[in-house]
């Protein structure tokens, strides 16, 4: 049976600009604090009327001109969101009908900022039993939408974004393994209540804050840092590899501390790890991808990537894979 291999990378960043300073004027918050407790400078907004349909066809169509890629040969679209145009129909439907295109199962999935290595896992498993050739693989979210500009909890963090992957059959290793892991007692430090069957748009819910992304910021900078280290310590070991044979670790750009201490805890040499948070924040699904697509140029053909990921749920994980 072939391996399933990335043979192109897409992104896409909304021209909006939210700087520290910007956030200094809607709260009690300075650029000095969030530099130095998340590494943070800047992040993307998307602009209102647009969505994250819109952000995935512009990273499909950035992947597509660059790599001179053939949209109509796509098999499948996984969408990896937890912020979704609408409730339904899909995200990934949505975007087949801006690219035209009329026999592709689309669907989409929501692990929140684990949602595209599970994606990728998925995308991968559909290549690899042969039952569909070209996949493409997004991760995209709209977060803005779903941030309280007032927060200081959450709006240092968030940024909006797309990013995309070409996933085909090859004769050679591309993903190589993935171990994901998810337990639900996560589910009260990291959430966004409204919206769904329990508290549906016509709640009363929608006068308070639980509409918003809320977490317990603590909680979940430790059990990321655990998580993510772990799960890439797994994969490491189920492959007979040390962390010297890994040429590049992505890490879920959620805040830097958290990428530093993950690094440390693996013990990797520090000029290995890619981030690309200072100017995007943490974008929930695109920013392993869009992380790759902003650092392509270290990446040489037959490197090994480790990518680790943690989200609400809680869900988390770590895929290898050689570029
Ligand atoms: N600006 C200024 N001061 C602040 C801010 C702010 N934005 N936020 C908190 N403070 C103050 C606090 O009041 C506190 O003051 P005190 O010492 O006088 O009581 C002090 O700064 C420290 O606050 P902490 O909450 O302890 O700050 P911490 O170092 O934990 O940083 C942060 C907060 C940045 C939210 C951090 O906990 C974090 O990044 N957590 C992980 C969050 C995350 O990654 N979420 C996304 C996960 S992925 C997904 O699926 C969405």
């Amino acid at each position: 049976r072939p391996y399933a291999a990335i043979t192109a990378i897409g992104g896409y960043l909304p021209q909006g600009r939210r700087t520290n300073f910007d956030l200094e004027q809607v709260c009690d918050t300075s650029d000095e604090w969030i530099v130095k407790r998340t590494g943070i400078k800047e992040r993307r907004i998307l602009e209102q009327g647009l969505a994250t349909s819109d952000m995935a066809v512009m990273a499909i169509r950035d992947l597509c001109t660059r790599y001179d890629k053939d949209i109509s040969a796509i098999d499948a679209i996984i969408v990896a969101t937890s912020t979704p145009d609408m409730l339904m129909p899909a995200t990934a439907n949505i975007i087949t009908q801006k690219l035209n295109l009329k026999n592709v199962w689309a669907f989409d999935m929501n692990a929140a900022c684990s949602g595209f290595l599970y994606a990728l896992d998925m995308g991968a498993s559909l290549v690899e039993t042969e039952r569909y050739k070209n996949v493409l693989v997004v991760g995209a979210d709209n977060i803005s939408a779903f941030v309280n500009i007032h927060d200081r909890s959450t709006n240092i963090l968030f940024g909006d974004g797309a990013g995309v992957i070409w996933l085909e059959p090859s004769a050679e290793a591309g993903i190589i393994d993935a171990f994901m892991q998810s337990n639900g007692d996560g589910r009260e430090f990291l959430n966004i209540e409204g919206g769904g069957s329990l508290h549906p748009t016509h709640d009363d819910i929608f006068s308070d804050e639980r509409r918003y992304l809320r977490q317990d910021g603590k909680v979940v900078f430790k059990q990321a840092v655990q998580s993510m280290s772990n799960a890439c310590k797994s994969v490491l070991q189920r492959n007979q590899l040390g962390i010297e044979h890994i040429d590049w670790l992505v890490p879920h750009q959620a805040n830097k501390r958290i990428i530093d201490a993950v690094g440390k805890e693996i013990n990797i040499q520090e000029d290995k790890t890619l981030t690309n948070i200072e100017y995007r924040g943490n974008t929930i699904a695109a920013t392993i991808p869009l992380c790759i697509w902003e650092n392509i140029k270290l990446i040489q053909k037959g490197d090994l990537l480790m990518l680790t990921a943690f989200g609400a749920g809680f869900s988390w994980g770590a895929s290898l894979l050689r570029w």
